[in-house]
């Protein structure tokens, strides 16, 4: 989908088809749309007046020109209540259009006009907003359906503005929105490519090819490395798979110093069986985006590498899968972290923490003098915030309210839950410094503890998407399978680091 923006009359437009939007309880229409009912005799505000429509946030009416215009129709998309908009509102209205055109994708080149204007939005600001709510609308994963021989037509989404608006505002952020899609897009397909097309070593030649089109350094570790690192959670996860594992190290450097002022760290599990403590075989196929983490962080850097700020940033994936065999690690087992940790093994399926713990030992060696983990860590978290937030913990208040804040900007809630003292007591062992579950109550919570137990004194802030990783179902510009949550936020966050 190209997008572009041109000065002129939505109502001389001439694709085939024009999309605007209209406020819930607003008869008012913008001049835009007001020279677009006069074009058409008068039938939008006469809809609005019959009450067809309503304006309802995510309503759609199509109206059919019946020759009086070059567009053969105009949808019509309800924004809501005026006093109710929001970013993430506007994201979702064009998502509705990206739909619309998703369904409409074929053979045939598509030319749509869009208007939108609404007073209080910076036109920059419009523009990420509306190019990432229908590029995201419009995505579907399709890798694995054979294609018809038919070549897909071009989709031109042309956004037109009226004279004295800022036209290169309005490029800018379109320009910053298609980033920041395609890098949530980038995610997407990693989580949603199935295990056997997504392997640890894959996952690493991916990144490869990330870091060599945007010119970042990478590392690709070994098992070799891991031994000599003492990295025996992650090792200790890969020994039942016959997949080998990688230890991804991806760099952004935006400044001459070699501090590094920010690490990203992504759960990597490719498959997460569970391993000898096996899960139930219903929606196991899910966990195919384990490594959602991963993606996240490998994503957001590609953007940065793009948008370059004057940050360090380094990317950091422990990957592997997590399988049982008659190598793979057992419950009761112990194992030693790369910091000399020693961890009881309870259960072979709160894998995740283990290997997080050893890429955040990592971290600390390389000196980042802050650090986010991203990772679909428990089951837990989905139980208590859904689909909707993410959950955060935290062992720096004022970092945290930070990527709080971004995650506002992205429109992805990121809800804390309570690091209390109290709950570490669950994850003590008699035979071990650590055990590796603190059992069922307050799951999220003991294994934000475990990972705490890493990240020590470090600014660290811990973020579980095992809710928010996929939906099963579409919301807004989030289609159903993986949702790319929390690229924006992580891109938001560097970007406010380095100002
Ligand atoms: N990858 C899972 C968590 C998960 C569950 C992610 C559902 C996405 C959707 C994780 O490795 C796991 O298995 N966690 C266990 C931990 C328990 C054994 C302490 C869980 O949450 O049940
Ligand atoms: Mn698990
Ligand atoms: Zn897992």
């Amino acid at each position: 989908m190209d997008f572009e923006v041109a000065i002129g009359e939505v109502s001389r437009f001439t694709g085939q088809v024009i999309a605007i939007n209209i406020f819930e309880n607003e008869n008012r229409l913008t001049p835009q749309v007001k020279q677009l009912d006069l074009a058409l005799d008068g039938t939008i505000s006469k809809l609005i007046e019959q009450g067809e429509i309503k304006g309802k946030f995510k309503e759609i009416t199509q109206i059919f020109s019946m020759g009086k215009m070059i567009p053969t129709k105009v949808l019509v998309v309800g924004l809501g209540k005026n006093s109710e908009l929001t970013p993430d509102r506007i994201r979702a209205a064009a998502a509705e259009i990206g739909k619309y055109l998703r369904a409409r994708k074929g053979d045939t080149d598509i030319k749509l006009g869009y208007t939108l204007e609404v007073p209080g939005f910076e036109p920059s600001n419009l523009g990420q907003l509306i190019c990432e709510g229908a590029l995201l609308g419009f995505y579907s994963f399709k890798n694995h359906v054979s294609k018809s021989s038919e070549k897909e037509g071009s989709i031109t989404f042309n956004i037109i503005i009226s004279p004295g608006e800022n036209i290169d505002s309005w490029k800018q952020g379109l320009k910053t929105g298609s980033v920041c899609a395609e890098a949530v897009i980038l995610a997407r397909n990693l989580v949603n490519e199935p295990a056997n097309f997504m392997t640890p070593a894959i996952l690493a030649d991916v990144a490869k090819e990330q870091a060599s089109r945007y010119d970042l350094d990478i590392q690709v570790l070994e098992k070799d490395f891991m031994q000599k690192e003492g990295m025996g959670g992650l090792l200790g996860v890969a020994q039942g798979s016959a997949q080998p594992p990688r230890f991804i190290v991806l760099k952004y450097t935006g400044k001459i110093t070699q501090e590094i002022d920010i690490a990203l760290v992504g759960k990597g599990i490719t498959f997460d069986s569970g391993g000898i403590s096996i899960k139930s075989s219903d929606g196991m196929g899910d966990m195919k985006g384990d490594m959602a983490g991963a993606a996240a962080v490998i994503a957001a850097i590609t953007a940065i590498a793009q948008f370059k700020p004057a940050v360090n940033v380094v990317a950091i994936v422990p990957a592997t899968e997590n399988l049982p065999s008659g190598t793979a690690m057992r419950p009761g087992d112990v194992i030693t972290q790369m910091n000399g940790k020693t961890v009881e093994i309870i259960s072979t399926d709160a894998e995740g923490r283990l290997i997080l713990a050893d890429a955040i030992c990592y971290a600390k060696k390389l000196g980042a003098k802050n650090i986010v983990d991203v990772a679909t860590l428990t089951g837990a978290c989905r139980i208590a915030l859904g689909d909707v937030c993410s959950g955060i913990f935290s062992n720096d208040q004022d970092f945290m309210r930070k990527v709080i804040s971004a995650g506002d900007k992205a429109g992805e809630c990121l809800w804390p839950l309570p690091l209390k003292e109290e709950y570490r007591d669950l994850i003590k062992s008699d035979v071990a410094d650590l055990k590796n579950s603190g059992g069922r109550y307050a799951g999220a919570i003991t294994a934000a503890w475990f990972i705490a137990e890493f990240a020590d004194s470090t600014p660290w802030v811990h973020l579980d998407i095992a809710g928010t990783f996929m939906l099963d179902k579409e919301r807004g510009y989030l289609v159903k399978g993986a949702t790319g949550i929390p690229v924006k936020t992580l891109i938001n966050l560097v970007m406010a680091l380095a100002t």
